[in-house]
């Protein structure tokens, strides 16, 4: 069997930790021979390769980003696209594919599977946005990053008795802000899944000043106020439809100001959160996500997405994880708001 591999969309720390683990039990338990497919979609799209073997896959674990590049292309934008993937698997002689990726790239595989395309789903995102995953690879360690960026502002913020506001990623879910958020013991979390008050904010803020301490507000870049929209950098759309973030940390911060008449700085964490070594707990979810999903292949189990469920590695359909977002769920926003203020 001659086993395609590819990485799609943003790029999220335990990518390489999947590779390796796909690759490494492909060859040693079943024999396999695999194809690195560059760049996400466009990888198989194009016909753009790299040799993916026990050689090129030795010391990769603990390094950032993916060694097979990603994008976000997707091919039913692309005038025959499909059907220019379907030639060039058969032309290579790939009998499979594993992609490895998000919502964007794991919708594309959904499709594929349907027109007769053997896949097996990987699920990645920093966001854990994934519907039927516990985790998602790459969370753990941007809530890390965005926990010890938290740490260290409120030494800074409290030496100049200022308020400062943090924008995590996170464009549909909070589960970043939520998190690193509550490790971070922020004075507030602000997420896209509840619309948020400045009033209340401000009100939060000065409630901590008067405790002696300076505030941190975690924001996610997709939260929206009360009596506003998401904020956007420009009209431009990627070729899936979203939309890029940005500002709204920005204007929080100047809304503070003007309402409590505190200095009020903001910090962008931006892909500063995607980037770099996973923690432990990503290099282990990704390399066992790598092991049970070539095993998947090798029974043929197509069409299905590895998840982890509790600490059990089980195979969900692949739409099932992709028709719906996963949300942050109002009792665990309302165990944090125990701390707001
Ligand atoms: O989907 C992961 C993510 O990191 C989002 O949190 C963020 O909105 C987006 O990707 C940013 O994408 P890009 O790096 O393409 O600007």
């Amino acid at each position: 069997m001659r086993i395609g591999v590819l990485t799609g969309g943003g790029d999220c720390p335990g990518l390489n930790g999947v590779i390796r683990g796909v690759v490494r039990k492909g060859v040693k338990e079943y024999g396999y021979e695999f194809v690195g497919f560059r760049d996400g979609w466009k990888g198989p799209l194009e016909g753009l390769t790299m040799p993916l073997n026990l050689e090129t896959t030795r010391g990769i674990l603990p390094k950032g980003g993916t060694i097979l590049g990603s994008s976000r292309t997707n091919p039913f934008k692309i005038e025959n696209g499909v059907e220019r993937i379907k030639e060039n698997l058969a032309k290579m002689g790939v009998d499979a594919l594993v992609a490895i990726g998000g919502e964007d790239t794991l919708g594309v595989a959904t499709k594929l599977d349907s027109l007769g395309v053997k896949v097996v789903g990987v699920p990645k995102t920093i966001d854990n946005d994934l519907n039927n995953t516990d985790y998602t690879f790459g969370f753990d360690t941007s809530v890390n990053i965005a926990m010890e960026a938290i740490d260290r502002l409120h030494t800074t913020a409290e030496s100049h008795h200022r308020a400062l506001v943090v924008e995590v990623m996170g464009r549909h879910a909070g589960w970043i802000a939520l998190h690193a958020g509550i490790a971070g013991g922020a004075t507030a979390i602000l997420i896209p899944e509840v619309k948020f008050s400045v009033d209340k904010v401000a009100k939060w803020v000065e409630s901590r000043f008067a405790d002696g301490f300076a505030p941190i507000i975690v924001i996610a870049e997709g939260a929206i106020p009360q009596d506003g929209d998401m904020m956007v950098k420009d009209q431009t759309l990627d070729s899936f439809g979203h939309v890029k973030l940005s500002g709204i940390g920005e204007w929080l911060s100047q809304q503070i100001e003007e309402k409590t008449g505190k200095e009020t700085r903001t910090v962008v964490l931006g892909h500063i959160q995607r980037g770099g070594s996973p923690t432990a707990f990503d290099r282990v979810l990704s390399t066992r996500f790598g092991v049970n999903a070539i095993t998947a292949i090798h029974e043929g189990d197509f069409g299905k997405m590895v998840a982890l469920h509790g600490t059990t590695i089980a195979r969900v359909p692949l739409a099932s994880a992709t028709t719906e977002l996963k949300l942050v769920r109002p009792e665990l926003y309302a165990e944090a708001e125990v701390f707001f203020g």
